[in-house]
């Protein structure tokens, strides 16, 4: 099986900084790092590194061409990956001392994306193939209706959480990830419950307590617990938890166990400054003693 990913690729302007800029403070950087990031680049990286076998379906601008290469360096598929007239869309990223994040978000050529170029990319995949999005792209409702008519296992990253973006796609899902916070925005938007969505497996992630699995279908809830690290950077943490939730479902674990090797993985990512660059690999994950 495949994974399909159609999702952003950014350029992340990493700034670590003495703390959080408050509005109108002007404050120096301590460093500034250049990653490949986008919470779309971020899961492909992560879903590859877990073992799949992923096609990137993505957009960049003139300006692009580092990041492609460095995804395809990464052994992500990019034969899906456009240039667009547009920009490369880019991240500004403060990080301060514990690992919190603000991030300034630039969509550029990730929100150019059209149906013709997700259709051509979706007739290559395959009935049970896993069909993945975030909110950082255009079309991800068309995405959505062409994955789940084609019997893919349609699967929604709700982050950057808008609760009109996830109800568009919501008829289509059947695997959902977002957080406590965003699971009470969408259960006010929609009066539903998360396990009353329609949607198969649900997954809530709780921070610190670690995350929720609601299956939608028997109702039964099962938690996996948080794993003890001290975080330095917190940016693509829980992209790279979903890239290897999404990796263990496709090459066969249960969703348990693909949550607990997700949970590892998550935890090794907060102790690393970066996004895609520094995802860890399945090696690092299953060698990594908490
Ligand atoms: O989730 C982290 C990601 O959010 C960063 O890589 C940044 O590009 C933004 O998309």
């Amino acid at each position: 099986m495949a994974i399909w990913n159609l999702g952003s690729i950014n350029a992340d302007m990493v700034y670590a900084m003495p703390h959080l800029p408050a509005a109108g403070e002007t404050l120096a950087a301590l460093r500034l790092d250049r990653f490949l990031g986008g919470k779309g680049a971020n899961m492909s990286v992560a879903a590859t590194r877990a073992g799949s076998d992923v096609h990137h379906i993505g957009s960049v601008g003139p300006d692009g061409d580092w990041a492609v290469k460095r995804l395809d360096d990464y052994g992500v598929g990019i034969r899906h990956i456009v240039q667009a007239d547009t920009p490369t869309g880019h991240a500004i990223i403060a990080v301060e001392p514990e690992g919190e994040n603000q991030i300034i978000l630039f969509p550029g050529a990730n929100r150019t994306l059209n149906r013709e170029q997700v259709e051509q990319a979706l007739s290559r995949a395959g009935a049970g193939d896993i069909l993945v999005m975030q909110n950082e792209t255009s079309m991800q409702a068309e995405a959505a209706q062409l994955g789940k008519k084609m019997g893919l296992r349609v699967c929604y990253a709700a982050a950057p959480f808008d609760a009109d973006a996830v109800q568009a796609v919501l008829p289509c899902l059947d695997f959902l990830i977002f957080n406590e916070v965003e699971a009470q925005q969408l259960q006010q938007a929609t009066g539903k419950e998360p396990g009353g969505l329609g949607v198969k497996d649900v997954i809530i992630t709780l921070g610190a307590k670690g995350a929720r699995h609601i299956d939608g279908e028997t109702g039964v809830v099962s938690d996996v617990p948080a794993l003890p690290v001290t975080p330095v950077d917190t940016t693509g943490a829980g992209d790279t938890f979903t890239g290897y939730v999404l990796s263990g479902l496709d090459l066969g674990l249960t969703v348990a166990e693909a949550m607990a090797q997700a949970s590892r993985a998550g935890a090794l990512m907060v102790t690393r400054r970066g996004t895609a660059d520094v995802i860890p690999t399945l090696e690092e994950v299953q060698a990594a003693r908490f």
